[in-house]
């Protein structure tokens, strides 16, 4: 399928994102809360703002299927938003609705699950790669969240992580 059919076909996720309140803001875009188990990760920093979020929902979607620790990936949508970046003048932009999950970052951690999330960290990380994932940008600080009343470790932003198969979501 074409990335021009994909555009139009994809459906509008009818949301008030300028008013959402805001979690993070980093390099791809910008993540808002949708409701108390749903956000939104909008991609709109980067020049083909579409190829970076098929890119990053075919991994999200990919370790989902198997079974690593990722949040639920609900789908991907377009929305209406006046958040704009310069090369970006169009009236939909794409992004992933996900789980939202109540976790904490690395820095926020106590004290006492450091080793406890470190030995989950190396563990998850070496099991996608068994399967075939490459992750990059992803440390011990950085796009994790950890959820401590479950001691659960989710991993989060895959924009940049590569699969060693030659099958794709759509060949990218
Ligand atoms: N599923 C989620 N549930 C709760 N918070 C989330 C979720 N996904 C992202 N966040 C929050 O939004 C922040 C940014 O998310 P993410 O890393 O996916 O975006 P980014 O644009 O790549 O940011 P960066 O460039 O800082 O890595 C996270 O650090 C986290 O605080
Ligand atoms: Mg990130």
């Amino acid at each position: 399928m074409k990335i021009d059919s994909i555009i139009i076909n994809t459906p509008i996720l009818d949301i008030d994102f300028d008013n959402m309140e805001t979690l993070g803001k980093g390099g791809d875009g910008i993540v808002k809360e949708v409701s108390s188990k749903q956000v939104f990760k909008l991609f709109c920093t980067y020049k083909e703002p579409w190829n970076s979020m098929f890119r990053d929902y075919t991994i999200h979607h990919q370790l989902f299927m198997r079974g690593h620790p990722v949040p639920y990936p609900f789908g991907f949508f377009k929305i209406k938003t006046n958040s704009q970046s310069e090369n970006l003048s169009d009236k939909y932009k794409p992004g992933i609705l996900m789980q939202k999950i109540k976790g904490v970052g690395y820095d926020d951690l106590k004290q006492e699950d450091y080793p406890y999330f470190n030995n989950l960290y190396e563990k998850s990380i070496e099991g996608c790669k068994k399967d075939g994932f490459l992750p990059k940008d992803v440390s011990r600080s950085h796009n994790t969240l950890f959820v401590p009343e479950k001691k659960k470790l989710y991993l989060i932003d895959f924009m940049q992580w590569r699969k060693k198969s030659k099958f794709s979501f759509l060949h990218i």
